[in-house]
């Protein structure tokens, strides 16, 4: 992989346009949709697992608040933090809803509460994506995020050191691997080249429009950008491609198009108008349709 990929498509929590989102189900979908990466959002358990989720609270995507109602901190929040791996796979995930007025926020997606659903490690996912390469003759890649790592210290735990090491385990050590480390936080990010010595594909994930004048700084450690899509130009992109940054846009969405008429225009102006190097989509079939086209 060391060299630029063709234009990717990266599975947005897995297909989780059609099902809860980071569900193993999910991902076993998003795999048969032939997407370039699975994406993997991480946060630890108590016990140091990583589990693929994307918030450090579990009330939005699962039954925490019915099934450990004492477990609550003051802020309100139940984290993942608190709880064992073994007491997560007791809850039940479900399609993500406001756990304020109970509704969820796609409406047209899988019904909430419906199904059977658990939470997993990232040890999991990535053994059932190696199998189904193994089975299948595919590369498709693993896209990890490390998310809130400034938290994660804060609760005496080194999130990136752990995800390092479970990569490392399962063969993920360089730009060759079919893996891209992603993580918002940009001291963290520097950290993980720097001083942890990692030799992997780093994407800076950019969520405010003002680190978009960083790009000449991320392109000392960093090898790809992920803004929000809303936010950048054709001249962002032209700019980082000068600094040999890849631009990963997030996050394309066929049920929120905003002013694009249909979900192909809006392909069209991620892919061709902006020129990105890959998308991350909670649809990733119609992405892999469209550059099929
Ligand atoms: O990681 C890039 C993309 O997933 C956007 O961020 O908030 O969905 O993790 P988020
Ligand atoms: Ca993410």
């Amino acid at each position: 992989m060391e060299s630029k990929l063709s234009k990717v498509v990266i599975a947005h929590r897995g297909a989780s346009g059609y099902l809860p989102e980071h569900t193993l189900a999910s991902k076993a979908m998003a795999y048969a949709m032939q997407p370039d990466f699975l994406e993997q959002d991480l946060v630890l358990s108590k016990d140091d697992v990583p589990i693929v989720i994307h918030d450090i609270h579990l009330e939005a995507v699962t039954d925490v608040a019915s099934k450990f109602a004492d477990r609550k901190r003051a802020d309100g929040h139940f984290y993942v933090i608190d709880f064992t791996y073994k007491e997560l796979l007791k809850l039940n995930v479900t399609e993500r809803f406001n756990p304020e007025t109970n509704l969820q926020i796609y409406p047209k997606r899988f019904p909430k509460g419906k199904g059977s659903f658990k939470l997993h490690s990232f040890q999991e996912e990535i053994e059932m994506i190696q199998g189904l390469n193994k089975s299948t003759g595919n590369t498709i890649g693993i896209y990890p995020e490390i998310k809130e790592p400034a938290f994660h210290l804060n609760e005496g735990k080194d999130i990136s050191k752990i995800v390092l090491k479970v990569l490392s385990d399962y063969g993920y050590l360089d730009k060759n691997d079919m893996c891209i480390l992603q993580c918002f936080d940009a001291n963290e990010l520097q950290r993980i080249r720097k001083e942890l010595h990692s030799k992997l594909f780093l994407v800076q994930l950019i969520e405010f429009k003002e680190e978009a004048q960083k790009l000449k700084l991320f392109s000392t450690y960093a090898d790809g950008v992920g803004p929000w899509y809303k936010q950048i130009s054709k001249e962002f992109v032209k700019e980082a491609h000068n600094l040999n940054l890849e631009v990963h846009a997030y996050t394309f969405r066929a049920d929120d198009l905003g002013e694009f008429g249909s979900f192909g225009a809006l392909l069209d102006y991620g892919f061709n108008t902006l020129n990105l190097d890959g998308v991350f989509t909670d649809f990733p079939d119609m992405a892999v349709e469209f550059l099929q086209e």
